[in-house]
């Protein structure tokens, strides 16, 4: 069963390892969410949940805006794990004392703990862990023990057994706490009783079963845009209910080499969809001729999307659902709404919700990325698609500095192929999160044979990252650099310099525009 009756609830205090500590429970196979640190005790109790971890934070618990939780939630009788600043919230809230030290304690740092306390059964005792913090717990509250501590932290680690509250200083969900995993794990199924029944192959299951009923004998569309999420929402609906299942996917002519191709045999012949390809690359490219602005030319692309798509539509008549493949990061994200707008990642395909149906239908809701893969995988979808990298709603229109054109594009296109060629020959498509060329719209003076050459710049852009937010540039080995660079010069016309992109996110972003 890929059961949510042993679901965790993850209480955000606006730390930048929120995500990454549910997708470490998701790991554990044990169903969690995350919601703001305002949420009552009465709705957790009705909500039903197996444990709560409290996340780590910006603030000091005496400052005067704290966030605080609310304190009855440690009458539930659930069990509790605070980490960093959710361990100081949890001691200074049970009657402990928190206080600021004059350096902060940052980066790996050796812990010695009690292996016979329950958070650490089965660890080493000694053992690295990731520390950022200035304040530290100075006492502990009554009923709880120290389990572990570190040269400069007198309470690296605390538990109450009695009442199941337990509190780490420092951060089990980043790698470099070499045994996170196991004391996440120790948390989970020793103290709250989880046993690992989240599994993707039977959430395909019951996705498929649930969404038959839903749909009963209506009809539904989806955008399909080759992505792996979208991908794995259509599939999901196809195999619930067939034929009743239409897809649209518009081709913009903004995508890399063979691709739109490559989705309409995959969906189509394999999979044996009906699946609607709109060829509306010339629509795309008069919209967009002369224009030079990053986001002007993204909001022609968003706009002009959802233009072909209900023209495509509204020769299909009445139908009842929409699906999306949105994901669990893009409902945590859209709930906050904190970062600034660098970029307006319209996200094409993602189409407003009047356009006129019943419903919307958003089987991946509660995913993230890492599982949406793996039910992907369980469906059968290639592994090339389901590894797929990131590709950006406007395609290679961001990565053409300047105007766009068909013979600009064909030459990226060109470019980007031998790229994506030569580093699967080297085995780095898996270990490279992000790569692809851009044409600079740099051109510079160069020498072929004995005639000079007045001609564009290839950039290659790669970078590995767990999630986008921040990346480094790939240390890819010369040879491979070189491989491209000799292949572009000498196949693509009209290139006679290519670059290599050595800066980090931040202060670069991924894309170039
Ligand atoms: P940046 O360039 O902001 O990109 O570092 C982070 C990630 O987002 C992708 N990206 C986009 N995705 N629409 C999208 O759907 C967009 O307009 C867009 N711009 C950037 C980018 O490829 C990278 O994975």
């Amino acid at each position: 069963m890929a059961s949510k009756n042993e679901s965790i609830l993850i209480m955000d205090f606006g730390g930048q390892y929120s995500q990454l500590i549910a997708r470490h429970v998701r790991e554990c196979h044990v169903y969690c969410e995350l919601k703001s640190y305002q949420i009552s005790a009465e709705e957790i109790k009705s909500s039903g949940y197996r444990g709560i971890i409290f996340t780590g934070g910006p603030n000091s618990t005496y400052d005067e805006n704290a966030p605080k939780c609310d304190p009855k939630i440690f009458q539930l009788d659930i069990p509790v794990l605070g980490i960093c600043y959710g361990a100081q919230l949890m001691a200074q809230t049970l009657g402990g004392k928190v206080r600021s030290s004059d350096t902060k304690e940052y980066g790996k740092t050796e812990i010695e703990c009690n292996t016979s306390s329950l958070i650490f059964h089965a660890a080493k005792e000694k053992s690295i862990c990731w520390m950022s913090h200035t304040d530290y717990i100075s006492e502990v509250p009554h009923g709880f023990k120290i389990t572990a501590i570190s040269e400069s932290c007198p309470v690296a680690a605390m538990e109450d057994i009695k009442r199941h509250f337990f509190a780490l200083q420092f951060h089990p969900e980043v790698n470099h706490t070499q045994e996170g995993m196991l004391y996440l794990q120790n948390f989970l199924y020793n103290a709250c009783g989880c046993t690992a029944e989240w599994q993707m192959d039977s959430f395909v299951k019951e996705t498929i079963k649930s969404l038959k009923i839903t749909i009963g004998d209506k009809k539904v569309l989806c955008a399909l845009s080759g992505g792996v999420d979208s991908s794995v929402a259509a599939l999901l609906v196809h195999k619930a209910v067939g034929k009743q299942l239409t897809c649209i996917f518009v081709d913009h002519g903004l995508l890399r080499k063979d691709e739109g191709d490559q989705v309409e045999q995959i969906f189509r012949k394999q999979f044996d969809m009906n699946l609607i390809r709109v060829n509306a690359q010339e629509r795309f490219l008069s919209k967009l001729s002369g224009v030079t602005e990053p986001e002007e030319k993204r909001k022609i692309i968003g706009e002009e999307f959802i233009r072909v798509f209900e023209d495509e539509a509204k020769k299909l008549g009445r139908i009842e659902y929409l699906c999306q493949g949105t994901i669990y990061p893009d409902v945590v994200e859209s709930g906050t709404g904190e970062a600034a707008v660098i970029k307006s990642h319209h996200n094409v395909g993602g189409l407003p919700a009047d356009v006129g149906f019943e419903g919307i239908l958003e089987p991946l809701r509660d995913l993230f990325k890492d599982e949406v893969r793996q039910a992907g995988l369980e469906l059968g979808i290639p592994e090339f698609l389901v590894w797929r990298q990131p590709f950006p709603g406007p395609g290679l229109a961001v990565r053409i500095l300047g105007d766009i054109t068909e013979e600009k594009l064909d030459l990226l296109k060109d470019a980007d192929a031998i790229l994506r060629e030569e580093f699967a020959s080297a085995g780095l498509d898996r270990r490279v999160n992000q790569y692809f060329a851009v044409l600079t719209g740099i051109r510079s003076v160069g020498v072929m044979g004995d005639g000079r050459t007045y001609d564009n710049t290839i950039a290659l852009r790669a970078v590995t990252t767990d999630d986008f937010m921040t990346a480094d540039w790939a240390r890819v080995p010369y040879d491979v650099l070189e491989k491209i660079s000799n292949r572009i010069i000498n196949e693509v016309p009209h290139v006679n310099r290519v670059v290599y992109d050595i800066t980090s996110k931040p202060p670069a972003t991924i894309e170039w525009e």
